[in-house]
Formats: C-alpha cells, sequence, structure tokens
C-alpha cells in the first residue's frame, strides 16, 4: 500500500441512491490500485443540495459523481463547468480543486461511447444515419457524444416533440427531429438505434418499437442496464442485430471520474464487470 497523508475520500450525491452500483465500482479500483479509501453512497435531498456540495472541500472529498435529481440542480455550485456538460445542460461528476473550488463536468456520453467501442472496436458513428428514441436527460448526453464523434445524422424520436426541438436547436447539425408515430418508418435505412427513454426499465411500461423496418446490420443499443436485456434487445438480437446494454456507460463513465479524483485511469476488466452484473436482477 502506497503512504498516504490522509484516508482518500469520494461518493455519489443523489436522492434516492442506495440503488447505485457506483460505490461497488470505486471501492473496487481503490481496493485494486492500492489506495487507502472510500467511495460512498450519499442520500442527499433537493434542499441540501447546495449545503453538501459546499462541504466537500472542508470534508476532504477529492469530489463526487451527482445523480437523480440533481444533475442540473448541482451546476449553480460549480465554479467552472466544462464545455461538453455545459452544451449536455447537467453534471454528473463534481472535482474538488487544490484551491477549493468544484469544477463540474459530464462523463455519460463519453462512457457511451467508450461501451460501443468496447464491444465493437470497428463501429464508426458516421456509418449511416442514426435514430434516437428520447429527448432527457440521458438523450442529451447521448446525442451530444454520437455529433461528436462524427454522425453525420441524428434522427431524435420523443414523444413530446418539443423536448426533442429543443435538443436540435441547442445541438445543430447533425440533428433532426421526427415524430414519435413515426418511429418504425424512421429506422429503415438506419445504421443504429438508441433508446434513452426510461420504457423497458425494469419497474416501466414496454417500449413498443417495431423492428420490421430495422436493416439486418444495424448496431441496437439501450442505455438502461435493469434489466440486463431489455425487450427491445432481446427482439434486436432475435432477429441477428447486434445489441448493447446500457452496463457499459456505466462502468465507463467512472473511468475519467476516478482519474480526476485519485490520478490514475482505471480499467475496466471482465472481472470488475462480472461483479457489477453479478449484483443486477436477471
Ligand atoms: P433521463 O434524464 O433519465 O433521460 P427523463 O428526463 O425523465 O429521464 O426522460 C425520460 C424519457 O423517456 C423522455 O424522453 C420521455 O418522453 P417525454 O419527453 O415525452 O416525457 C420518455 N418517456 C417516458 N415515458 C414514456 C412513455 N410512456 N412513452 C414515450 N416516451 C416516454
Amino acid at each position: 500500500m502506497a503512504s498516504q497523508d490522509r484516508f482518500l475520500l469520494a461518493g455519489v450525491m443523489g436522492y434516492p441512491v442506495m440503488h447505485s452500483r457506483s460505490p461497488k465500482l470505486h471501492n473496487y479500483w481503490l481496493e485494486k490500485h492500492g489506495l487507502l479509501g472510500a467511495y460512498v453512497p450519499l442520500a442527499i435531498q433537493p434542499e441540501g443540495l447546495l449545503a453538501a456540495l459546499k462541504a466537500l472541500p472542508a470534508l476532504g472529498f477529492a469530489g463526487c459523481n451527482i445523480t437523480v435529481p440533481h444533475k442540473v440542480a448541482a451546476m449553480p455550485a460549480m465554479a467552472s463547468i466544462d464545455p461538453v456538460a455545459t452544451r449536455i445542460g447537467a453534471i454528473n461528476c463534481v472535482t474538488v480543486r487544490p484551491d477549493g473550488s468544484l469544477h463540474g463536468s459530464n462523463n455519460d456520453g463519453f462512457g457511451y461511447i467508450a461501451s460501443i467501442r468496447e464491444r465493437f472496436p470497428d463501429w464508426r458513428a458516421e456509418a449511416g444515419p442514426i435514430v434516437v428514441l428520447g429527448a432527457g436527460g440521458g438523450s442529451r448526453a447521448v446525442v451530444a457524444a454520437l455529433a461528436d464523434a462524427g454522425a453525420r445524422e441524428i434522427r431524435l424520436v420523443n414523444r413530446t416533440r418539443g423536448k426533442a426541438e429543443r435538443i436540435a436547436s441547442d445541438y445543430g447539425a447533425p440533428v433532426v427531429v421526427q415524430d414519435w408515430e413515426q418511429r418504425a418508418d424512421a429506422v429503415a435505412d438506419a445504421a443504429m438505434l438508441v433508446n434513452t427513454t426510461s420504457l423497458g426499465m425494469h419497474g416501466q411500461p414496454a417500449l413498443d418499437m417495431p423492428l420490421d423496418r430495422l436493416p439486418a446490420s444495424a448496431l441496437v443499443s439501450d442505455i438502461i442496464y435493469i434489466p440486463k436485456e431489455t425487450q427491445l434487445l432481446a427482439a434486436a438480437r432475435a432477429r441477428g442485430n447486434r445489441t448493447v446494454n446500457g452496463l457499459g456507460m456505466l462502468l465507463n463513465q467512472a473511468r475519467p471520474a476516478f482519474r480526476d479524483w485519485f490520478g490514475i485511469l482505471p480499467e475496466v476488466t471482465p472481472e470488475l464487470r462480472a461483479m457489477i452484473e453479478a449484483s443486477i436482477p436477471a
């Protein structure tokens, strides 16, 4: 064990937060790298958020993750916010700088792209039209990352069209909006289909997404990881499409956060993935 002058601290602020897999993930890396420290779930209610963030430097925290419902509300407490997070309009990571000021970032988009590339290294964002279902916070991170990765056409389809139009006007090209009712046709010549809605998640209604017109060559991804295989992914796999679930996004978004806090970029190993998978209901 390296000699350390203090116990390393980080955590995740959310409410509810006990379901988060992030403590398992970061504590695995702390131990793996011989670092004395802990990553803890911080159950913070909205009215306590700003005080909790302000307390991070005094408590000696290296930083924390931010999850539901605080990803937007935490932003005013930041002394600086990186351009990617500014564009997404939300942060999922706070780093305490040496002078005690707070820096906000958002690694969800990085995690998303990394999760696709780790499964399919030859994947290319510019391979053809990409259809993205949903226009919430998850969608904003995924769409920004796909655009930055070189996507030429991102068809954004959302039940509430106005929310998709807001993303299109915030991001500009290559985002185009199509009606939710047109989703079955929107995938006709698509290279990729991504679900960022909450439909299909454990405890949520199913996603009704006909795949008849989707090319067999298309990649289908879902940012949901509970259950491990959503009905969308099961249906896509059954007809021969390549699929990626949301677990890789969770695992990979954590890597740059750990690096920013503790100075080491950790790896997503098969052992780590298996450990987190084992904690998720089938
Ligand atoms: P997150 O920040 O995790 O993306 P969110 O902001 O609550 O979550 O967004 C949830 C997404 O799922 C939205 O795109 C939402 O569509 P609306 O913008 O129309 O609300 C979508 N969604 C949730 N329930 C839905 C349903 N029953 N039918 C269609 N879309 C649904």
